[in-house]
């Protein structure tokens, strides 16, 4: 069938591209280039389902010409945020109500993943805090970190692939 076209979005650095490139290749990237955009193909299985994925990667800029277009195409969102960046946990919000304007709903698949767990010592925002807030807007939640994670990565992606699926 058609490929399920998962966007991901959320403030500048906060790890979307060092998520994708994890979940695809089990490396992680250390230098840090701001992205464009970029697009992915990738088939996998889900539940004993073959999954065709197509991931764009963005650069998460709301102010980008292409933002809007971005919200319209996807069939479901990982919003990502950095767990010792408190601006990025609240640009989450903004991102879901525009994402729920565009959309005319607030019934498109999405989850909210914290990043960089890794760096503890340095953390802005707990881990209650962003069950909070994906449960206030029925999104499934993980906390991951490109640099050690895996597990969480690929269920976060499959997650996703599912809730999509269900809708
Ligand atoms: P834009 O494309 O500019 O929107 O940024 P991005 O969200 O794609 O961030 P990117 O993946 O480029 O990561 C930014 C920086 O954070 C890079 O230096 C990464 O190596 C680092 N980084 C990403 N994920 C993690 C993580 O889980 N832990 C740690 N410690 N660093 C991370
Ligand atoms: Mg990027």
């Amino acid at each position: 069938g058609d490929a399920c076209k998962l966007v991901m979005l959320g403030s500048a650095g906060v790890g979307k591209s060092a998520l994708v490139v994890r979940y695809l290749t089990k490396r992680f990237i250390w230098e840090y280039d701001p992205t464009l955009e970029y697009a992915y193909r990738h088939q996998t299985q889900v539940d004993e389902e073959l999954a065709n994925l197509e991931i764009l990667d963005t650069a998460g800029l709301d102010d980008s010409p292409c933002y809007e277009s971005h919200l319209k195409w996807g069939d479901g969102f990982m919003i990502v945020y950095s767990v010792n960046d408190r601006r990025s946990f609240d640009e989450v919000k903004v991102i879901k109500r525009t994402l729920d304007e565009i959309r005319k709903s607030r019934n498109v698949s999405c989850v909210i993943v914290g990043n960089k767990s890794d760096l503890d010592h340095d953390r802005r925002v707990t881990t209650a805090e962003g069950e909070g807030l994906a449960a206030e807007h029925a999104c499934a939640f993980f906390e991951t970190s490109a640099c050690d994670g895996g597990a969480e990565i690929q269920e976060a992606f499959h997650e996703l692939y599912r809730e999509v699926r269900r809708r």
